[in-house]
């Protein structure tokens, strides 16, 4: 679930894309998103991200998959991944982004920022107080109680 469906209850098309970018990375990592307990990232988009900056990308390969692609091929599918994942929606691509990207090795990859949900400090926290719009409003009733003289 992306971070503004989870959080704000906003869904929209770039909503598709997170979960697709999801889908995209349990699919080369051969790992769930959900239930990930690995090394010291807190879910598979923080391990995902943990292991491309460190330009380490083809660790979170499935390694049946390793045998299947060339790896650069695989690295640029990850890359896509990230991107879909962006904790801002305008930061994801569309879908039809996605299908030029990994269907067309010449498209440049811009470089992914830290994915949503992987860094709680970082990531959730300031989110839910800066930017959440009120979902819910003060009850502003009061009550008097009214007293004879
Ligand atoms: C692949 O992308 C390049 C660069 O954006 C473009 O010039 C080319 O037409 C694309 N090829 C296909 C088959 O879509």
């Amino acid at each position: 679930m992306s971070p503004e469906y989870a959080l704000e209850g906003l869904f929209s098309t770039k909503s598709d894309v997170f979960s697709f970018g999801v889908l995209l990375l349990e699919i080369l990592s051969g790992k769930k998103n959900t239930g990930f307990y690995q090394t010291d990232s807190l879910n598979l988009l923080g391990y995902a991200w943990d292991l491309w900056k460190d330009s380490r990308g083809q660790e979170l390969m499935d390694p049946g998959l390793e045998e299947t692609l060339p790896t650069h091929i695989l690295l640029r599918y990850i890359n896509v991944g990230l991107l879909c994942v962006q904790e801002s929606a305008d930061d994801r691509p569309t879908m039809s982004d996605v299908v030029s990207m990994l269907g067309n090795e010449s498209v440049r990859l811009p470089s992914p920022k830290q994915p949503a949900f992987s860094n709680l400090r970082s990531g959730v926290e300031p989110h839910i107080s800066q930017n959440r719009p009120q979902i819910c409003s003060l009850n502003g009733v009061t009550l008097s109680v009214m007293e004879a003289r």
